[in-house]
């Protein structure tokens, strides 16, 4: 992987970095399709086999029949494509985490100001366990989810694992509660930081949209995600942005038809998009599963991220957000003496080693992935501990 030859890289929740037979394989795919096409009968098939094989790999990860995946450009267009066609009605109430990504809040802020409906906010930033006691985490969260759910609410967004403080929500145990619901309210869940990460088919089945990117933890290109989207979605959502991708039959579209969309979930997918980006990703996939199964690669994923959390435990002046080691690859870390966190990121970047800082909570964020080496992790931790007595820092 180029991007790991000349730095110690922490930021595979930010983008992984693309490995060098998954850029092959989209330079041959865009040759291919320049051979063939770019706009001829001969390039169809080729496109259409891309797209399948593509969906169904997709479909096989998340658990899920492939009528059931879309293909979109990245996590937030995924959550938000099918959310704005959702039959919500005046008054109807939104509950969201408090840790959701800004793109996907403000979505929904504006989807609440233009329909009318209310927004609650669902507090997880302070369930910070890490990976002890997961069954306690999963009570908290279920009693608060139980508390702040109303009569009137219809939609719940949450995310897999949240990006600021790596705690994993567990989304089967989420959806079955919201089952016993009167109103049923849809699930959404942001995927972003668990796709490539961590297993999710239990958790993405049981979703009603479950949006994801090949571009963070799957070592896939950036511009390439999909949606698994439950079948109730299918039927009770209205595409909202709509191109010739989502209709079923381009050629009558002059005809009025109450229903012009594709059933499945093409009916959300818009226009023309990057087909070589699908072989990369599919490579990716294929390097991530030589690694392991989705459990050992975690397994091995804990044992990194326990080692650099136990380490930062030993910087006096540095404290871990979770309380025990993170339950994935995300390990955040706060440094209350830093004046700033960009200017740690900075002081770090100089040194090739890169992490990254977030907003809220306050705070510096370092991935560790099977890529991760345990040597980088010591470099990582020396260069915190330094900062811990720069006096440019203190
Ligand atoms: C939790 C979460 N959601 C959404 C996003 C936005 O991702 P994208 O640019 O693929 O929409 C990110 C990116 O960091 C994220 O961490």
């Amino acid at each position: 992987m180029p991007a790991l030859q000349n730095k110690k890289y922490f930021n595979y929740g930010g983008q992984g970095p693309l490995p060098t037979p998954s850029l092959k394989a989209i330079t041959n795919s865009w040759q291919k399709i320049q051979e063939l096409g770019p706009f001829t009968n001969d390039v169809w098939p080729y496109i259409a086999n891309e797209i399948e094989a593509t969906r169904k790999q997709l479909a096989k990860m998340c658990g899920v029949p492939k009528s059931r995946i879309c293909l979109t450009e990245n996590v937030t267009s995924g959550c938000i494509l099918p959310l704005l066609g959702l039959p919500f009605s005046q008054g109807d109430r939104l509950l969201i985490s408090d840790c959701e990504h800004p793109g996907v809040v403000s979505a929904c802020q504006e989807l609440a100001r233009r329909q009318k409906l209310e927004i609650d906010i669902l507090p997880v930033k302070q369930l910070r366990k890490g990976a002890i006691d997961k069954k306690n985490t999963e009570l908290d969260l279920l009693k608060n989810l139980k508390c702040y759910l109303q009569e009137k609410t219809r939609l719940v967004v949450l995310s897999h694992i949240l990006w600021n403080t790596g705690q994993i929500i567990p989304i089967a145990a989420v959806a079955e509660t919201l089952v016993t619901h009167p109103q049923k309210p849809y699930l959404l869940v942001d995927a972003a930081q668990s796709f490539g990460q961590i297993p999710i088919q239990g958790d993405a089945c049981n979703a009603d949209i479950y949006a994801f990117t090949g571009h963070k933890w799957a070592y896939g290109p950036e511009g390439l995600g999909g949606i698994a989207i439950s079948e109730r979605v299918l039927k009770e959502s209205k595409p909202t942005v709509i191109g010739w991708r989502s209709l079923k039959n381009e050629g009558h579209i002059q005809k009025l038809s109450a229903d012009p969309f594709h059933l499945d979930s093409r009916r959300f997918e818009i226009a023309t998009s990057c087909i070589p980006l699908l072989a990369g990703l599919r490579c990716s996939l294929d390097l991530l599963e030589g690694e392991g199964s989705d459990t050992d690669r975690l397994q091995r994923i804990e044992q990194l991220s326990a080692q650099l959390w136990e380490q930062l435990q030993d910087i006096k002046g540095v404290n871990t957000i979770l309380e025990g080691p993170p339950p994935a690859g995300l390990v955040s870390f706060s440094i209350p003496q830093t004046k700033s966190t960009k200017g740690v990121v900075k002081m770090l970047g100089e040194q090739r080693l890169w992490i990254r800082d977030l907003e809220d909570p306050v705070c510096l964020r370092a991935c560790v992935h099977v890529t991760s080496k345990a040597n980088e992790i010591t470099a990582l931790v020396g260069a915190i501990k330094k900062i811990d007595i720069d006096e440019n820092f203190s």
